[in-house]
């Protein structure tokens, strides 16, 4: 994906409708850097989407991403009229993989009650409009192969398979 995002709108899920009509809760979300009170949210959100509550993980996170302000680094929130209804994280890598700098989206979560009213996408473009800043005109990321929702999400916003691809091993041996 690069700074125009193409596939904007192409795709729409069959079979779905918006919970509100489209436009409306984006429209009523501001985005803003994570602040440290929204770590009990950001956690249940987690929770209700992976099942498993990880509260010193999130601690971390917001050390690494959020307490330090690191050019590149990004945590912010989707905030309607005060509660946290998602959130996105990611930041600008330097020649990982030989790839010359480009930005990461490492995680993105929008509660289920707030989903399919624009909030993910505003998520998305913020933190492009962040990277863009940082000086990059490439964001990548990795999803699991059978988490078809996100990945119908991210085609959605125009992105597409990109050159590399991941491997892996067992190293218990
Ligand atoms: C993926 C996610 C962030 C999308 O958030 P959202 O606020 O619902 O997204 P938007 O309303 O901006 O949707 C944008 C587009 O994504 C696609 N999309 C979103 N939800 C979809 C669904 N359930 N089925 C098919 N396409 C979908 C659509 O193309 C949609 O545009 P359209 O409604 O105009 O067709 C949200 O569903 C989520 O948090 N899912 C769980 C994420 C997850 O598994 N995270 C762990 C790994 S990081």
């Amino acid at each position: 994906m690069g700074a125009t995002r193409a596939g904007r709108g192409a795709g729409s899920g069959v079979g779905r409708r918006r919970a509100r009509s489209e436009g409306d809760l984006a429209a009523a979300v501001a985005v803003r850097p994570v602040r440290r009170g929204d770590l009990d949210r950001i956690i249940a959100i987690d929770a209700t989407v992976t099942g498993l509550e990880k509260r010193s993980y999130w601690r971390s996170i917001y050390q690494r991403y959020a307490a330090t302000a690191e050019a590149g680094r990004q945590f912010l929130v989707a905030d309607s009229g005060g509660r946290v209804v998602g959130f996105v994280i990611g930041e600008v890598r330097d020649w990982e993989f030989g790839s010359p700098p480009c930005g990461w989206v490492f995680a993105i979560n929008v509660q289920p009650e707030a989903r399919l009213g624009g909030v993910g996408t505003r998520l998305l473009d913020a933190i492009c409009a962040a990277f863009r800043r940082a000086g990059v005109r490439k964001v990548r990321t990795m999803l699991s192969r059978d988490n078809t929702l996100i990945l119908s999400f991210f085609r959605s916003q125009g992105m597409m398979a990109g050159p590399f691809i991941p491997l892996e091993m067992d190293i218990d041996h």
